[in-house]
């Protein structure tokens, strides 16, 4: 590897799945083979015990659910702005911060894209949400400061940020062969982004597309919270999730939104956590659900467990039949299973909010519906059945365009060029 290959690199870092494009001074941008042909990774890094190595993406993910030891770290974008980044962990005998998992994460992608293209590039355009955080100006600005302090720490040396949703609109917007205004949504695993956005074969040339953006708006819900809710509805109550005790009390909730939610399942692996968990024995009347909750922090099984409602959550969409959610690494026999009805019923209030925002979009770019060209859907849960259903509710008439769902960001990324 010599010198670096000019143009610019786009990064995707997603809370669920990672893209990297690339566009060189006169090429179009293209999705860049992260593993094997795969376009699109895991945000997935494992820390094997065993071969004291480091595997990412597919082949983390792989090497947890077959049960090697170490130590799995997903959705850490969700980390990002948040207290817990700064935070160390234990792997492989040493300690390290989850920023630091973040930087080697991306070091990953880098140099896995040098690979494709025969040197290392040092100029990336980084997506980023409309919010990391929600409603914190501080908490999200200290959230893209350390996404950049990642990307700094790998040797990339200009490094520029976009909005992920602008960057699927520039994707989106190569294939129009008129001018529209256009309502782009991306709804990925952790936030969901909307924005209003003026699109057209004759507009692509400027360099400037500030004043084609109408409206953006974001909001922090996505995939993962999906998860999160199905998980603690149709899962946790099998392990005692809103079991009443010997005195007629709940169990202590805490336990069971942690092993729900991607992003702290890694936490309830201490000793401490575990003592803590194991404490709750007295609160429950029924013992075996306590020994299934212990079965799976001891296994440490916790990624596993939300590996499996997520599955579901996708076949109960796709099939828009019952998925059953298999748990037999619990306990033998034990399943559970989500039906359209639970996807419709416990996601209601997620799905309205984030429709919501997209009605917030549209309201604050001063645009009728009937004069929106198209919605375009990017972003892996804008897959969801119901999600779809409640967003053409909202915008009646205005046709759904489904979009490059895992690719689409990235690519326009490199459109940015930086
Ligand atoms: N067919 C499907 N139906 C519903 N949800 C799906 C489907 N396929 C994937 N998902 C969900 O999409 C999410 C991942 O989407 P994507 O890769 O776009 O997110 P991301 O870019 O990693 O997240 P973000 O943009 O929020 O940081 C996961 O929560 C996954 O469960
Ligand atoms: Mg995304």
């Amino acid at each position: 590897m010599t010198s670096s290959p000019q143009g610019t690199l786009g990064i995707d870092f997603g809370t669920s799945n990672s893209a990297v494009s690339w566009a060189g001074p006169r090429e179009p941008a293209r999705l860049l083979a992260l593993e094997g042909t795969a376009l699109a990774m895991p945000t997935a890094v494992f820390f094997n015990a065993e071969d004291h190595r480091t595997h990412f993406g597919r082949d983390a993910v792989a090497q947890y659910l077959s049960g090697t030891e170490g130590r799995l770290m997903r959705s850490l974008k969700s980390l990002l702005g948040s207290a817990l980044l700064q935070e160390k962990t234990e792997v492989n005998h040493h300690k390290i911060s989850y920023q630091e998992i973040v930087a080697i994460f991306l070091a990953e992608l880098r140099q896995r894209a040098a690979k494709a293209l025969g040197g290392a590039p040092t100029r990336v355009v980084m997506g980023r949400p409309v919010h990391f955080v929600d409603a914190d100006p501080v908490r999200d600005a200290q959230a893209e400061r350390s996404l950049l302090d990642a990307a700094l720490s790998v040797g990339f040396e200009q490094v520029s940020f976009q909005l992920e949703p602008i960057a699927a609109a520039l994707d989106y917007e190569r294939r129009l062969s008129h001018e529209r205004v256009v309502l782009v949504v991306d709804l990925g695993g952790g936030t969901s982004d909307f924005t209003v956005v003026r699109l057209g074969p004759d507009r692509m040339a400027q360099a400037d597309r500030s004043r084609d953006v109408l409206a953006t708006s974001g909001v922090h819900i996505g995939g993962t919270d999906f998860d999160h809710k199905l998980s603690l509805e149709r899962v946790m109550p099998l392990l005692g999730y809103r079991h009443l005790g010997p005195q007629g009390r709940e169990v202590p909730s805490r336990v069971f939104f942690d092993l729900s939610t991607w992003h702290l399942i890694q936490w309830l692996y201490s000793p401490r956590a575990l003592s803590q968990a194991q404490a709750l024995r007295a609160e429950y009347a029924e013992p075996r659900l306590h020994a299934r909750l212990m079965t799976v922090l001891r296994h440490r099984d916790g990624h596993r467990l939300a590996h499996a409602v997520e599955q579901a959550k996708i076949g109960c969409s796709q099939n828009d039949a019952d998925a059953a959610v298999s748990l037999s690494f619990i306990e033998a026999g034990l399943q559970a299973t989500l039906t359209p009805d639970d996807l419709r019923g416990h996601l209601a209030d997620l799905l309205t909010r984030t429709v919501a925002c997209a009605r917030d979009c549209v309201q604050r770019a001063g645009v009728a519906d009937g004069a929106l060209g198209a919605i375009y859907l990017t972003g892996g849960s804008s897959a969801l059945r119901p999600f779809q259903r409640a967003l053409q509710a909202e915008f009646a008439g205005v046709e759904l365009v489904v979009g490059d769902l895992f690719g689409g960001v990235a690519t326009g990324l490199a459109y940015s060029r930086g």
